[in-house]
Order: C-alpha cells, then sequence, then structure tokens
C-alpha cells in the first residue's frame, strides 16, 4: 500500500493525513474481497525497515494500527473475517500483543475472507525466524526441506499470493513475501494507495485474468 505521502504532499497535507486517508482504502478493498469471494487478502502495512522514518510518522502509525485494530474488531468478528498479524511482534507493547492475540483468537474459526496485516515484516526477517522456529522444535539431523521452511514462515496458514498489487509508481518488491512471490503475477499501478477504489481493485483484477500461468510448463502444456 504505497503512495499516502504523496498523496498528502499533493494535496498540501502532513503525511499522516495520507495515511488516515489510506484506512478507506484498506475497507475498500477488504469490502471488493468479500464481495468477489477473494479468500485471501495480505496488505503490507509496515516493513521492518519503516522504523527508519521520522518517529514522529512511525509513531502515528503505529497508533493508527492499535485503534484501528481496536475499532474494526467488531465489524470483522461480525464479518465471519479471520484476522492474523504477521511480522515480528516483539517490539510492540504487551497490551497490543495480547489484543492483536485475542483478535487472532476470536477470529481463527472465521469461515470468510483470511485478512492479513504485515506489521513489523520484512521477507528476509520471515526466512530467519522460520529457521529459527524449526530449529527450536527439530535438529537439523536430516537435510532441511523446502515444506520445513514453509511451515515456519508467517504466512505459513495462506497459499502462495496469487496476485501482488502495488500502488504508488514503484516497481520493487520492497522486501516482503519474498519466499511467497516466487510464481505471483505482479502488477504496479501509479495511483496512489488513498486513490485506490474499486474501479482500481477491478482494473488489477482483469489483468490479472489475462495472464497465462504456466509455473514452468509451456503454453500448449495448460
Ligand atoms: C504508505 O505510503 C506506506 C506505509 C509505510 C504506511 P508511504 O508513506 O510510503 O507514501 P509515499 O511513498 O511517501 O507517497
Ligand atoms: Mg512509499
Amino acid at each position: 500500500m504505497d503512495g499516502n505521502g504523496r498523496w498528502a504532499k499533493k494535496r498540501l497535507m502532513p503525511r499522516i493525513s495520507g495515511h488516515r486517508r489510506g484506512l478507506e482504502s484498506v475497507k475498500t478493498v477488504i469490502t471488493q474481497c468479500q464481495k468477489l469471494n477473494i479468500p485471501f487478502l495480505t496488505l503490507f502495512a509496515f516493513s521492518t525497515e519503516n522504523w527508519l522514518r521520522p518517529t514522529q510518522e512511525v509513531d502515528f502509525l503505529m497508533s493508527l494500527f492499535q485503534d484501528s485494530i481496536k475499532k474494526e474488531s467488531s465489524s470483522l468478528i461480525k464479518n465471519n473475517i479471520r484476522f492474523k498479524l504477521i511480522g515480528d511482534r516483539k517490539p510492540f507493547p504487551k497490551k497490543l500483543i495480547d489484543k492483536i492475540k485475542d483478535l487472532e483468537n476470536l477470529t481463527e474459526k472465521n469461515t470468510g475472507l483470511t485478512l492479513s496485516i504485515a506489521i513489523n515484516y520484512g521477507g528476509r526477517w520471515d526466512i530467519v525466524n522460520a529457521v529459527n522456529e524449526y530449529r527450536k522444535k527439530n535438529h537439523f539431523k536430516k537435510p532441511f526441506t523446502q515444506k520445513n521452511l514453509i511451515q515456519n514462515l508467517s504466512l505459513s496458514f495462506a497459499p502462495d499470493p496469487d496476485l501482488l498489487i502495488r500502488t504508488g509508481g514503484e516497481k520493487r518488491i520492497s522486501n516482503f513475501l519474498i519466499w511467497q512471490f516466487s510464481y505471483t503475477e505482479l502488477y504496479f499501478t501509479e495511483t496512489l494507495w488513498p486513490d485506490f477504489n474499486e474501479k482500481a481493485f477491478t482494473s488489477a483484477l482483469i489483468e490479472f485474468q489475462k495472464r497465462e500461468r504456466r509455473y514452468g510448463k509451456t503454453s500448449e502444456q495448460i
């Protein structure tokens, strides 16, 4: 979800207004996924590198996450959404960690959209963390396999993503789901995240429908 800062700057508003407005796009995309029976939505909200931003902006984003989790909890439950947070939660305040765990537990059995929010997430962190998680439970006596890694990644409950949408014009992965994106279709749009509405989401899905996914095979084999 990129482009909140530029969206605000264009309007001579502080960057944080862009983040606040970005939350509306989050709600729009969640609603669209529900409407279209898309089972998994994973949103990159804050990377392990985003801590390097000015303290004021980091603090604002952290309180925006905290408030949103609090405010939206009941609507997530009501809408049959399974909530997950992926990322390293260790640096979060204990109260927030508890709140997240509670919401995950409360929504675990929900059968609708699985909504994963990546906060303090980095693809490289995830891979090293998965190896350490494996190591806690096993000894490296047998050769380490892809399955061993996959089962310990933070998105182990979800299939690999079909489509990556990056807004804001940048054409890079920025340390998001680097393992899982091996066969993901990539979609880059100039649209800034706060402007990413129902129409923009539909355009991305239409583009995705046109892609031929060969997974290494030839076109004739599909
Ligand atoms: C949102 O957009 C991404 C977050 C880390 C919340 P940006 O804050 O990166 O917006 P731009 O790139 O400065 O426009
Ligand atoms: Mg950005």
